[in-house]
């Protein structure tokens, strides 16, 4: 949570860090007891007797935590007896934690195939160690596609955007990430290390270890560096085919990088026509993606069980 985010919320400073995650676990916890306030057995639809449910089967949960206070139950009924899927996003140490504990599915920011497969293989060794079935915890990357019926094509696309970004805006977004003003200095040179120094930043640090982990690794002057994070909020983006999109979507699956992804075309509406023309049905021809819904909610698509 970002200072500017904290005063949209009756706060006159953001809450420290840790201490936001500590107050999402008990939030978390609540709410889980309220979903689970009204049990299935309470149902009775009884429409001769005018009865809907066993008042007696509708149990307050007494929650007096260190941040809230809640007394329950549920002012609604349940509509079935497994969880809402849990979306978590952030990784500080931390954020992990937490998603190893309660997420059934993490929206990640990976800037490459190897970022995500140690990130993968971290949580889902996270998981394990919090007593949970590892291919229950679903990590989902943000995956930026830009699709071209031929690759000279896909990349005309790519240098339109590219010069679609202005330079000060960039720069102006990626100091919002560094939580400090970057536009006083040199665009061509790389950026100061007092400045990649994680422990400074109060809001998002697993964000922020990315744009460390590009900073390093592409060796880019702070100008590129603001450009590549504007264009990619440090996810990957891939420029191609259907066909070597489609392939490279497999090699990240199946080399662990991920359980699936969560698509984000950059170029709207047209991005999610051309993703599902050109990539999806590429999937599907190799055998790779549905083709029908098995189940009927959100949790049966994801093939995670009922919770
Ligand atoms: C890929 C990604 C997507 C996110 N999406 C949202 C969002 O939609 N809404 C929100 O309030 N925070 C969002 N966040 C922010 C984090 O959930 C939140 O700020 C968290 O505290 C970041 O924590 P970290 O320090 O553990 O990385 C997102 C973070 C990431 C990495």
């Amino acid at each position: 949570m970002r200072e500017s985010e904290a005063r949209n919320f009756n706060l006159a400073q953001s809450l420290p860090h840790d201490l936001r995650y500590a107050r999402a676990q008990e939030f978390v916890d609540v709410v889980r007891r309220l979903w689970d306030s009204w049990t299935q057995e309470s149902f009775l639809i009884d429409r001769a007797r005018g009865i809907l449910a066993d008042e007696a089967q509708i149990l307050p949960i007494h929650h007096r935590g260190q941040h809230f206070s809640v007394e329950g139950a549920l002012n609604v009924p349940r509509r079935s007896e497994a969880h809402p899927v849990l979306v978590q996003a952030g990784a500080s140490g931390v954020g992990k934690a937490f998603a190893a504990r309660n997420a059934d599915l993490i929206f990640a920011s990976v800037p490459d195939f190897d970022a995500a497969r140690a990130f993968t293989q971290e949580m889902k060794q996270a998981a394990r160690a919090a007593g949970r079935n590892p291919a229950h915890l679903k990590v989902l990357p943000g995956f930026i596609p830009i699709v071209g019926k031929t690759l000279a094509e896909a990349r005309e696309k790519k240098e339109h955007m590219d010069a679609l970004l202005l330079p000060t805006a960039a720069i102006r977004y990626l100091s919002q990430w560094m939580e400090v003003d970057l536009a006083h200095l040199d665009p061509e040179a790389p950026v100061p290390d007092e400045i990649l120094d994680i422990d400074r930043i109060k809001g998002q640090k697993g964000r922020f270890k990315n744009i460390l982990h590009i900073a390093r690794t592409e060796k880019l002057g702070l100008g590129q560096l603001a450009a590549r994070v504007a264009a990619t909020r440090t996810h990957t983006s891939i420029v191609g085919t259907g066909d070597t999109i489609a392939r490279e979507m497999e090699r990240w699956v199946e080399g662990g990088a991920c359980d699936g992804f969560n698509i984000l075309p950059a170029f709207f509406p047209d991005g999610f026509d051309d993703f599902t023309q050109e990539v999806v049905s590429r999937l599907q021809e190799r055998g790779s993606f549905r083709k029908d819904y098995a189940g009927t909610t959100l949790r049966d698509h994801l093939g995670l069980p009922d919770r």
